[in-house]
């Protein structure tokens, strides 16, 4: 393949096709191929994901591919595997022992490499860990962690005992911790002293301390040493994840658990206040992760791959720790900032080892780009052959930038749409065939029956806007919300009979390409995170200041949204900038710094309330989007609130 970097013109109707180059090796290289597999998987489901379930390694083979009756799907019942076993033990027997399973790179520059065989070494030790704390199969274990190898040897730990794992990401609060302690029910943590942010160190095991105040179910705490912080550490309940690691033995025989056995639940945000446990089960969730990270990323066997996200969340649990590691490829795993040192951290990293498959999110590529191409321009990216991003719609200029810039005008880009909820990627391009063009995730992955409907449920012409549905079950759909399966129901698959609702609306074009527009829902998407303008309400309203709150989300050039809060103070309180200041810290030791909101305005007067009391957020986003309100105000109950909320914005 061509390593020569050209420049090509892009504007938001450019369509790039395929390089011959890339197409000759790719795992689908036509999209008559494609079309083929795509209408085989979704007319016979059965044998598709069976001949895909059948390249993974099985200790007793399925009944039956799938059991549907909706919202409920058992996928290859009957079967009995280990996905830890799949994603470690598997490439030891198969040779690939001595390859590099994780290169890690701190944040302070200190490395590190696991070959598959070190990784199952240290993977068993973990796993002998937890079974001696008492940790049985379907209990809960919550990690939080910062981005070192532990972090993923932790889960697959797990994954081997069959204990389910919730991770919380390391930049959320103590009282965050809290609540998903309290609704996993966890019985053990795995953490760490602390974890480097930005030259600083952010103490994990204290805000887990802080968390655990009260709690009577976690009986164990494991603590990796990180950062060499100072931290507590309570006798009979705290162990230095070093000092039992080597008491134990570096064996253990991964025993098979049925394919709906529960592997994780990971929190996310939704319309109310209280984040949802999305439940993932083994057997599916595996064979999703799998093949996509086969056909989407394309892995070969001497690729090397780096996705930028943090375990925390669902691209790290699916496209970090399993898809890639079922792969047997070789991946990176970097700690820290993408600006630390400096805005070439990212690029130093793909030149020392030659990453090939780059995986990031929107967010970051505008940041690079209003950081300036002299970070890039020091580096060698030659070695890359495809890029990818995930997280939030892509503008066309980001694009355009991405593929010129860092693909050298020769890596096709896949833009891959698809959620916490569904485990995998859903709607992407396969780099050997589809045509690309900026802002598209183009086209259903397997299995996946994606369509555009109205509010009748009829399916929208080409180009006309409607909400994102998915008709048929996939394997790697979550199975539930942890604990509450009315909300699952209600929330997922209560809009059309039958059918999962994203909460994304979209569109498509003629040729079927999908574009998502953004959430139907009151979630906010801030740098590529999913937050509930409810959570960061409720988190105000429990400020002792506060009377009433509304949180819209404003369109950011690098985050893609951003937080603005209206609040209305009780009585005695002042409308001063230190409260301000005072109700963001607020608002990020309640949830955690990346819910601290751009701009808090007062709203003296209240907020605008139609009669029946509902707070009007279209009327806020519009004061706050053009400095005033022209749009129909009929239905609001006393106009003179939106008199003094323009006067208050222009303050
Ligand atoms: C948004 C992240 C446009 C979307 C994997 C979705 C996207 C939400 C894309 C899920 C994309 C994700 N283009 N929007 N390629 N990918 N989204 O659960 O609004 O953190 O509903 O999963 O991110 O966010 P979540």
């Amino acid at each position: 393949m061509s390593k020569k970097a050209s420049f090509v013109e892009i504007d938001e109707n450019t369509e790039i096709k395929p390089s011959k180059a890339f197409s000759k090796y790719a795992r689908v290289s036509s999209m008559a191929q494609y079309k083929r597999m795509h209408a085989e998987s979704i007319e016979k489901p059965h044998l598709f994901w069976a001949r895909e379930a059948k390249e993974l390694k099985w200790q007793k083979k399925w009944d039956k591919v799938l059991n549907w009756e909706a919202p409920y799907a058992e996928w290859f019942k009957g079967g009995k595997l280990n996905v830890c076993e799949n994603a470690v033990d598997r490439h030891v027997e198969e040779g690939r022992g001595n390859k590099a399973a994780i290169i890690w790179e701190g944040e302070p520059g200190d490395k590190r490499i696991l070959t598959y065989q070190q990784l199952q070494r240290e993977v068993c030790r973990m796993a002998n860990v937890l079974t001696n704390q008492g940790v049985k199969p379907k209990d809960c274990v919550l990690i939080y962690m910062p981005m070192v190898p532990e972090a993923t040897i932790a889960m697959l730990a797990c994954a081997r005992i069959g204990a389910v794992h919730s991770i919380v990401f390391g930049g959320f609060s103590s009282e965050s911790i809290k609540d998903r302690l309290e609704d996993s029910k966890a019985v053990a943590v795995i953490t760490a002293d602390g974890s480097w942010r930005r030259g600083s160190v952010v103490p994990l095991k204290d805000n887990m301390d802080e968390a655990l105040k009260g709690n009577k179910d976690v009986k164990s705490v494991i603590v990796l040493k990180r950062c060499e912080n100072d931290v507590k550490m309570k006798k009979g309940r705290d162990f230095w994840w070093h000092k039992q690691t080597a008491k134990v033995p570096a064996k253990h025989t991964p025993k098979g658990f049925s394919a709906e056995h529960p592997l994780f639940i990971l929190y996310t945000s939704g319309s109310t206040g209280k984040p949802k446990g999305i439940l993932h089960t083994s057997g599916g969730y595996m064979v999703g992760t799998y093949t996509t990270c086969k056909y989407i990323f394309d892995m070969q066997e001497d690729d090397v791959y780096w996705c930028t996200a943090d375990v925390g969340w669902i691209t790290g649990h699916s496209y970090i720790t399993y898809g890639p590691l079922l792969n047997g490829v070789t991946q990176i795993m970097y700690e820290g900032g993408p600006n630390y040192p400096d805005w070439g951290r990212f690029w130093s990293i793909i030149e020392e080892y030659g990453v090939t498959i780059f995986y990031t999110a929107p967010t970051a590529i505008r940041a690079f780009i209003k950081a300036g191409d002299e970070f890039v321009d020091k580096y060698d990216l030659s070695s890359l052959r495809l890029l990818g991003t995930v997280g939030e719609p892509i503008n066309p200029a980001a694009w355009a930038w991405y593929y010129n810039k860092i693909g050298g005008g020769r890596c096709p880009i896949v833009d891959t749409w698809w959620q916490t909820e569904t485990g995998a990627i859903m709607i992407s391009p396969l780099p050997g065939c589809t045509p690309i063009k900026p802002g598209t995730a183009t086209l259903p992955f397997f299995g996946v029956d994606a369509a555009i409907l109205d509010e009748e449920g009829n399916e929208c012409k080409p180009d006309q806007p409607g909400r994102l549905v998915i008709r048929k079950p996939w394997p790697s759909m979550l199975r539930t919300i942890y604990g509450d399966k009315k909300r699952y129901k209600d929330t997922y698959w209560s809009d059309y009979d039958g059918m999962y609702t994203a909460g994304d609306g979209a569109k498509k074009d003629k040729k079927g390409n999908v574009y998502i527009i953004g959430r139907l829902d009151d979630v906010l998407n801030v740098s590529g995170h999913r937050l509930g303008t409810a959570e960061i309400e409720s988190a105000l309203v429990a400020h002792p200041a506060v009377a009433e709150a509304a949180v819209i989300g404003k369109p950011h050039e690098i985050k893609g949204e951003s937080i603005v809060c209206f609040v209305t103070l009780k009585g005695d309180y002042k409308e001063t900038d230190e409260l301000k200041t005072e109700l963001r810290n607020h608002i990020g030791k309640v949830i955690g710094a990346i819910a601290k909101p751009d701009a808090i305005h007062f709203a003296p007067a209240g907020l605008p309330k139609t009669r029946s009391g509902k707070i009007m957020r279209r009327l806020l986003k519009e004061l706050v989007n053009t400095g005033k309100v022209t749009g129909n105000v009929t239905t609001l109950e006393d106009s003179k609130v939106i008199d003094a909320l323009e006067k208050s914005l222009k303050g």
